[in-house]
Formats: structure tokens, C-alpha cells, sequence
């Protein structure tokens, strides 16, 4: 698997994985703000933006194997390096923290969970990724919007909203489909938080209502050796809701990483 992906800066090295359904320009007002101290390194999962996929379920596992496989190979003298996963990037970043943490200096988990789907939720996935064949992306897209952002962005910041619903819409079905059904299967990842060793930094929107504050406060106090940060107005989505924010507590994470 060949991963499509974007580098900027030197230095420490960071990769940012991003969520569901989108790719690596998530990640664009945060990586010009990063890449003047630290290498900056955005990749597409499998299935998103430039990257291939032909799968028909891609688990949260195939996902952290396509990193390790990748930073291994193109950075092998940047290990250990950072990983920040949001949301699926988080659920993928557990999956490596389960395999791969020999590779890891810090851990960044933003508005994540380690809880598996409930049982309705994980049926209605799979129904969600039969029907993107037939009717695009746009149903789902727009059944996600109205959790992803605070109150105060889609007041505010209509721009972001539909630039994000753009990045959204515009990601191959296939992929998606993929990533729903693997979403819908993912395990419980709550039992190795207490075996992470790297410094952690648990982040989040305080409005977020997918993977809450108080959900994200637990599993910081499960990491033997981690940060908890609650982002004003930000909901599901700070580093685009809130970019300076959401840079400015990376930074100060990654500042006491030296
Ligand atoms: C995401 O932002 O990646 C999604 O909210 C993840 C999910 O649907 O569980």
C-alpha cells in the first residue's frame, strides 16, 4: 500500500491522521503553523484522498499497519516520532499504540474514543455503507455536519462548515465504505490505555458531543503519563473550528517532549 501524502518542515516528525470521511487537508491550517520548528507530515488513510484502496471492509489494524509500513519506510531516521490521531485517526492510533509504540515519542489522541460503537450504531453504519454505492456521499455528509461542529462555528464560521462538507463529499466511495464497515467492527481499545509509556496528550472540543469531554477526561486519567486540554468553542473538529488553539497546545505538548 502506497500512501499519498503531504511533508512539511524539519525536526521532530509528527503525523496527523485524519477522520472520517476526509483527508490530509484536514489538517491544512495546522500544518503551516507546525512546520516552521517540526517535520509536519499529513498522510491519506487507504481509501482517501490520493490514496488507493480496493478494499471492501478496511479494519482500524490495516489502517495502523499502512503507517508503520509507511513511516518505516520513507522517515526511518525520524523514529520515534509523534502520532496525533483525530477521531478514526485516534481509533487508528490506538490500534498502533497496540502494535507499534516501540515507534512512538508522544501521542497526541483529539477527540476519540476507545469504546467500540453500540450495537445500533455499528448496524447503521453498515447500512450507511451499502447505500453510498446508490446515493453518493452527500446523505451521510450531511447526516454527520450538525455533530461535528460547536453551536458557535455554525453560527460563526460557515465557511469552515462548508469547506469541510466539501472535503467530505469529494472522498472516493469505496473508501469510505470501507472505513464504515471497519469503524463498525472496531474493538474495545479502553484496557491498553494503562499500558501507553510514551507522554500523551488528550485533546478535545469542549462542545464536542461525538466523543465527549468527560468520556476523553476518563481516558486521560487511564494514561499513566498524560495531559488533558478542553478547547473552547471547538466541538468535534478543533483543528479546524479552532486551528490557533488547537496548534498552541500541540506546540506546548510537543515543547515538553525535549
Ligand atoms: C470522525 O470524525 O472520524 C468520525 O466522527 C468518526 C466516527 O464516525 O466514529
Amino acid at each position: 500500500m502506497k500512501l499519498s501524502y503531504y511533508e512539511q518542515g524539519t525536526g521532530q516528525t509528527i503525523v496527523f491522521l485524519h477522520g472520517f470521511p476526509m483527508d490530509h487537508t484536514f489538517w491544512a491550517e495546522i500544518q503551516p503553523r507546525l512546520s516552521p520548528d517540526y517535520h509536519v507530515v499529513t498522510p491519506d488513510l487507504r481509501g482517501f484522498g490520493d490514496s488507493p484502496s480496493s478494499d471492501e471492509k478496511t479494519t482500524m489494524e490495516t489502517y495502523a499497519d499502512d503507517i508503520a509500513n509507511f513511516v518505516q519506510k520513507q522517515f526511518p531516521l525520524k523514529i520515534p516520532f509523534v502520532l496525533c490521531g483525530l477521531s478514526m485517526g485516534g481509533y487508528i492510533a490506538m490500534q498502533f499504540v497496540r502494535k507499534y509504540q516501540h515507534l512512538l515519542a508522544g501521542l497526541i489522541l483529539s477527540d476519540t474514543r476507545t469504546k467500540p460503537d453500540p450495537e445500533n450504531i455499528a448496524a447503521n453504519r453498515k447500512i450507511q455503507a451499502a447505500k453510498l454505492e446508490t446515493e453518493g456521499a452527500a446523505p451521510l455528509v450531511d447526516s454527520m455536519l450538525p455533530r461535528l461542529f460547536s453551536p458557535w462555528t455554525l453560527e460563526n464560521e460557515p465557511e469552515i462548515v462548508q469547506k469541510t462538507k466539501k472535503m467530505m463529499i469529494r472522498q472516493p466511495i469505496h473508501g469510505i465504505a470501507a472505513a464504515a464497515r471497519g469503524m463498525a467492527e472496531r474493538p474495545d481499545t479502553t484496557f491498553l490505555l494503562d499500558s501507553i509509556t510514551c507522554p500523551t496528550l488528550v485533546v478535545c472540543g469542549e462542545k464536542d458531543t461525538t466523543s465527549p469531554p468527560d468520556e476523553m477526561l476518563e481516558i486521560a486519567q487511564l494514561i499513566p503519563n498524560s495531559t488533558f486540554v478542553e478547547i473552547p468553542k471547538a466541538g468535534h473538529l478543533p483543528p479546524v473550528e479552532t486551528p490557533q488553539h488547537f496548534t498552541d497546545v500541540v506546540r506546548k505538548f510537543l515543547q515538553n517532549l525535549r
